[in-house]
């Protein structure tokens, strides 16, 4: 009896082993000194804050907005700190857990996986079975390997099947664990593709000429990880002796011009650049796949949240890429096409310069492998709801990235 009884207090713990935010706060912080800078770095060396943007501490620079998450035990002292070092911040989320309670719309929930909604990663997984067994035409899957723990990585291939083999476009979700509106793009976009080919006369063109390869999730472990125990987190699950923190950041992880500038080589940190260039086998996977179909892949695509930017290359450097000017003016149409539909505003631009320098990323990777159309999205919002945002906005926020990311590749295809 008494065994049965440690037994189920056991698994009580285990299930109710979720990380929660009562009283925590996003704060927004406007560092307009080098002397701010400083002091917020100092900040972040004394406290355990989180941050969302820029995504560490590292990063921080002058003039720009700095969103951190800040422990409820730690909010007094911050705000004090703040006020004595004249640094202008507002609150962005009053309180985190109903941020995250918010987060979900109230419709009863359906157990199955729907579009509108945050699926787990055995909602996609299903998904990803019944998608591709159902559209046999248009719609293949393979898998590229296993995540750290094992899951297997299902690239969709969709397109027309054809003989001979055709120029394709490769497009990730969910290479940050947290940023769930982009692996809800993902499943989007393939249900986009697939219900309006035939109808809508891009999509069918596109189709028809070219194939699309979507990784729905990217860093799956990761992923489930947020559903399961800590909506927070960002890196892979990966463990290695030596450090007892977990993960490396795998847009920090590719090969190039790694860990250089932007990242971290301490284990610990949310920018984790990994032991060595593709140490994590999420990021191996995708760049064997990339390198093995380095011939057909004229496009990379690859989705992130939030900030509502359209980035390319160069983020390891402030070099221009040698097709800067193209790269640019495709962004622009992009962009301005987001902006049609519901009026969201993005900013468009080379990594560096608009945001901050960060190396390792898989833009300036597949760029210097010679996919010239290298993108990254950011998608919505700026900060209001940041990672946290309702699942009332993934209609919107889908629709209008499927603009973008059409007429990207209209592009591609008229320029092959
Ligand atoms: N917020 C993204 C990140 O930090 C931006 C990626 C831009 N590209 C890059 N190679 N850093 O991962
Ligand atoms: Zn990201």
């Amino acid at each position: 009896k008494m065994r049965v009884l440690l037994l189920l207090g056991l698994v009580a713990f285990a299930l109710a082993d979720i990380t929660r935010f009562e009283g925590e706060k996003v704060l927004r912080l406007k560092p307009v000194l080098e002397e701010h800078v400083t002091l917020i770095k100092q900040l972040a060396k004394s406290i355990e804050v989180d941050f969302w943007s820029p995504e560490s501490s590292e990063l921080v620079s002058i003039d720009i907005d700095v969103d951190i998450r800040v422990p409820a035990m730690y909010l007094d002292m911050v705000h004090t700190f703040l006020q004595q070092n004249d640094i202008e911040h507002e609150v962005l989320i009053e309180d985190l857990q109903s941020a995250v309670d918010g987060q979900a719309d109230n419709k009863p929930s359906p157990r199955a996986h729907s579009y509108t909604k945050y699926n787990n990663w055995d909602k996609i997984q299903s998904w990803i079975a019944s998608v591709s067994s159902s559209n046999s035409n248009l719609i293949s899957k393979q898998v590229i390997g296993n995540t750290y723990q094992g899951r297997p990585m299902t690239v969709l291939k969709l397109g027309k099947k054809s003989s001979s083999t055709k120029p394709a476009i490769f497009m990730d979700c969910g290479i940050h664990a947290r940023e769930w509106i982009s692996t809800a793009f993902c499943q989007w976009f393939v249900k986009e593709a697939l219900s309006t080919y035939g109808s809508d006369s891009q999509m069918t063109s596109l189709l028809d000429q070219m194939d699309v390869f979507v990784l729905p999730v990217f860093n799956i472990d990761g992923y489930d990880y947020t559903h399961k125990s800590n909506r927070m987190w960002r890196k892979t699950r990966s463990r290695r002796s030596g450090s007892s923190c977990i993960g490396t950041d795998p847009n920090r992880n590719f090969n190039a011009g790694w860990c250089t500038t932007g990242a971290s080589s301490n284990p610990c940190s949310e920018t984790f650049c990994g032991f060595k260039p593709e140490s994590e086998i999420e990021v191996k996977n995708v760049a064997d796949f990339i390198r093995r179909n380095k011939s057909i892949i004229k496009a990379y695509i690859t989705i992130h949240s939030y900030s509502q930017l359209l980035l390319f290359p160069y983020s390891y450097t402030y070099a221009l890429a040698a097709d800067h000017r193209e790269l640019l003016k495709v962004a622009e149409g992009a962009s301005a096409a987001l902006r049609s539909l519901y009026g969201t505003r993005y900013t468009s631009g080379p990594g560096a310069a608009t945001i901050y320098p960060a190396a390792g990323g898989s833009d300036d990777w597949a760029y210097d492998l010679g996919v010239k159309y290298s993108y990254t999205f950011e998608l919505r919002d700026t900060g209001r709801y940041g990672f946290l945002l309702p699942e009332s906005q993934i209609k919107p926020t889908c629709e209008e990235t499927m603009l973008a990311v059409k007429y990207i590749a209209a592009y591609v295809q008229k320029n092959l």
